[in-house]
């Protein structure tokens, strides 16, 4: 069972880096399909704490060869930082493979991403800033800068005269800003030319080669199921596909490959950004989860909107992502509360719905059904299977394991790497 695609199965944030990181000693490469420093990744390994927002979580992992997929869009200083920070950590990232078709998040990507949220004023979508719907964009409008163009001058030149053209107009007679100079912008890319050469490979060949030798190929989705362009709360979403489609498409494997498709599954849910969120609680309660379970975003500070687990939600992506299994992070965090309630289905316009509705009107109407569990208040940071947790909290994951549609392989209990309970083998 070769390949295995990891993801989040809310609205990011859910705990793929430490699920990823824990998987990575037992796979060979650890694959980002999608997305870009959009992703916060956060991985602890004993008292050192690292945020990867580019780079896969598998590049922590000597033995794994991390790769950057053709469906991720990369910034190349953002690229550069990320590795000077690990260097300086005594991370050996020599081993990191990128796709030349990969696009690049150029300058003028960053500033219209800006600009854009900026002019929407109350109807923003709340975007990292980072330059990823401008990018994925100009890459739909066949107007995109790839990584290989980095390695013919002229090309890089023409392109980025084109993609200009258009966006000038729209800096200079749209949005009131001064105009962005190809030159300019030429030279800052090809002046990371160099650097990037002996990581850019041909990844579709390599992983396709490796699969047939039986090698372990682990997908690394970053966002979640409900931030998906297609099959999430668009347009309150990002530009990719994170769902596990996404893992063929952003990185030239076929879907004949993928034997397992893994949801990592907070034990309650949180959201950045703007967006319906049917479970958000606006009380204590809310503000005691951000709070305990620190729920701080990775890569742009801002606090996380944070709410009670939701099983439409985690039916829903049970379903559009052909799940066979999920993570659940963060148990420890719901310790001591007497009851947990958990949403079993909503009310809409007064009627019961079990499912996601795909009408956005009737989720912006959605009313959580709230079904309350018994709570547990011993400390479960130590727990290391199953039965050491309390009876409560075994009945919680059950109830969440039954709701949810595939069966619950690990559970977290803190952010470490071993403070994991592991109930079925991933590989
Ligand atoms: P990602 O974007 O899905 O990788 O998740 P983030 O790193 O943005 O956010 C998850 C946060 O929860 C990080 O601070 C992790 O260190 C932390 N975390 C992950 N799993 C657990 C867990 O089981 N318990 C606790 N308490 N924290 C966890
Ligand atoms: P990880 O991989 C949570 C959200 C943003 C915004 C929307 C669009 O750490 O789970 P974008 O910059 O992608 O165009 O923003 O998506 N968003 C995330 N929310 N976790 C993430 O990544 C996210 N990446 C993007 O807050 O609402
Ligand atoms: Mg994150």
């Amino acid at each position: 069972m070769p390949a295995l695609v990891l993801l989040g199965a809310q609205w990011g944030d859910e705990g793929k880096g430490k699920a990823t990181d824990l998987l990575g000693g037992s796979v060979d490469y650890v694959v980002r399909y999608q997305g870009g420093n959009n992703a916060g990744h956060t991985v602890v390994v004993g008292d050192q704490k690292y945020a990867l927002h580019l780079l896969p979580s598998g590049i922590l992992t000597p033995e794994c060869t991390p790769v950057i997929g053709n469906g991720v869009v990369v910034d190349p200083s953002v690229l550069f930082s990320e590795l000077n920070g690990l260097n300086e950590r005594g991370v050996d990232t020599s081993k990191l493979l990128i796709s030349g078709n990969a696009h690049i998040i150029t300058p003028y990507n960053v500033t219209v991403d800006k600009v854009t949220e900026r002019f929407l004023g109350k109807r923003k979508i709340g975007t990292t800033g980072r330059g990823i719907g401008p990018t994925y964009a100009d890459k739909i409008n066949r107007v995109g800068i790839r990584i290989q163009d980095l390695y013919d001058e002229s090309i890089l030149t023409q392109k980025v005269e084109a993609a200009l053209e258009v966006k000038n107009q729209l800096l200079t007679k749209l949005y009131n800003r001064r105009a962005i100079e190809a030159g300019q912008v030429v030279e800052e890319l090809l002046g990371y030319a160099d650097r990037l050469k002996p990581y850019v490979a041909d990844t579709v060949l390599i992983l396709n080669q490796a699969l047939e030798q039986d090698k372990v190929v682990l997908f690394e989705g970053g966002q979640g199921t409900l931030l998906d362009i297609d099959h999430g709360t668009y347009p309150f979403v990002t530009s990719s596909n994170p769902t596990a489609g996404g893992a063929c498409t952003g990185s030239g494997v076929g879907p004949t490959k993928i034997s397992r498709v893994i949801g990592i599954l907070k034990a309650y849910t949180t959201r950045v950004g703007s967006g319906p969120f049917p479970t958000e609680l606006l009380d204590e309660d809310g503000e005691a989860l951000r709070r305990i379970g620190g729920e701080r975003g990775v890569t742009t500070g801002r606090d996380r909107r944070c709410g009670w687990f939701d099983a439409v939600i985690a039916r829903y992506a049970t379903r559009v992502n052909g799940l066979t299994d999920f993570f659940l992070t963060k148990l420890d965090v719901l310790t001591g509360w007497e009851e947990i309630p958990v949403c079993v289905a909503y009310e809409i316009d007064g009627k019961r719905v079990e499912e996601l509705p795909y009408s956005q009107t009737d989720f912006h109407h959605a009313k959580p059904i709230y079904e309350n569990l018994p709570g547990w208040s011993e400390d479960i940071t130590k727990a290391k299977s199953f039965s050491d947790l309390p009876k409560n909290a075994q009945a919680y994951v059950k109830a969440l394991e039954d709701m949810s549609g595939a069966q619950i392989s690990a559970i977290g209990v803190g952010p470490g790497r071993d403070e994991t309970i592991e109930i079925n083998s991933f590989i």
